[in-house]
């Protein structure tokens, strides 16, 4: 008797288990708001795939480490896409720069001062003067303090031979279908925004990575992450974290 009812109580706890996952997997990710019970559902089930996949690059509340190039996810600057649940889905199941063919991997950020800096463009080394030029430019274009000649040197060499418009844009805003952070929002992917830290980039190249996790966690599971991590945002947007 005893052996009986724990079968039908694991039978009734698998096919609810089911149901829910039918139920997300068949739902809009973006229009989530209009079911809240499910939002809600899918952010308690998601919080733990989050704290043991996610949380050691992205940190414990999604904070991000600029010190090794890990993204805040709480703020609203996304490197791919609108941070929409679909956007972060998709980075989720293919990962950026990782082992999967179906991978964000559209452009990398050139090492300029290597002698040969590559991209399809065949890129020409910057000298040390020249990265510091750029450098002055874009503390120029975040309105921070600057040696106006640097600057002014830097900018032409960022709309030309440095390239750097081509991928970041001419205005410096960055470009989500690709992947090239808004190098004028303030906010820095690595490091600090110092001075330090930009010529590092623009030195070295930068190489980000996201795992792919489509052969690790379940569709729903994916889902559930991927509504977690855009409920952080929300949180900040609504003032309930920092
Ligand atoms: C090994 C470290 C690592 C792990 C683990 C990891 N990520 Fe990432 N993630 C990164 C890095 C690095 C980037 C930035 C890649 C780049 O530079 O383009 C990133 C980017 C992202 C982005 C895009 C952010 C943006 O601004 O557009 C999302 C969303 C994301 N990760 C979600 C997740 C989720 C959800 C998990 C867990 C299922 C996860 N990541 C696990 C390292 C990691
Ligand atoms: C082929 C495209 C491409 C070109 C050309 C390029 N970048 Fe980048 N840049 C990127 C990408 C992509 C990233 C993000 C790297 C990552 O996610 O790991 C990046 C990152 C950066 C960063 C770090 C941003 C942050 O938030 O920490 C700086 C600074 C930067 N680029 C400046 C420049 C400058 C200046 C030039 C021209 C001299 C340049 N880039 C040329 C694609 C490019």
């Amino acid at each position: 008797m005893i052996v009986l009812a724990g079968v039908i109580v694991i039978g009734a706890l698998f096919i609810r288990e089911n149901v829910i996952a039918t139920r997300l997997l068949r739902a809009d990710p973006d229009t989530l708001n209009s079911d809240l019970r499910l939002k809600r559902l899918a952010i308690s089930r998601g919080a733990p795939i989050f704290h043991s996949r996610c949380a050691s690059c992205h940190g414990d509340h999604g904070e991000g480490d600029p010190s090794r190039g890990f993204p805040n996810l709480t703020d609203k600057d996304w490197l791919y896409g609108e941070g929409q649940v679909s956007d972060i889905e998709r980075v989720v199941d293919y990962g950026i720069r990782a082992p999967n063919p179906k991978s964000w991997n559209m452009v990398i950020m050139p090492a300029l001062a290597t002698p040969d800096p590559g991209g399809e463009k065949g890129l020409q080394p910057l000298s040390p003067d020249d990265i510091d030029d750029v450098t002055n430019y874009l503390m120029q274009v975040e309105h921070r303090p600057h040696d106006r000649a640097a600057a002014a040197r830097g900018e032409v060499i960022y709309q030309t031979r440095g390239a750097c418009y081509d991928c970041h844009g001419a205005d410096a805003g960055g470009d989500s279908a690709i992947g090239a952070p808004n190098l004028a929002d303030h906010i820095w992917l690595y490091g600090d925004g110092s001075r330090a830290a930009i010529f590092q980039s623009i030195a070295r190249g930068r190489h980000g990575m996201c795992p792919a996790w489509i052969k690790i966690l379940r569709p729903a599971q994916i889902r559930e992450v991927a509504v977690y991590a855009h409920s952080l945002s929300d949180a900040r947007a609504a003032g309930k974290v920092n």
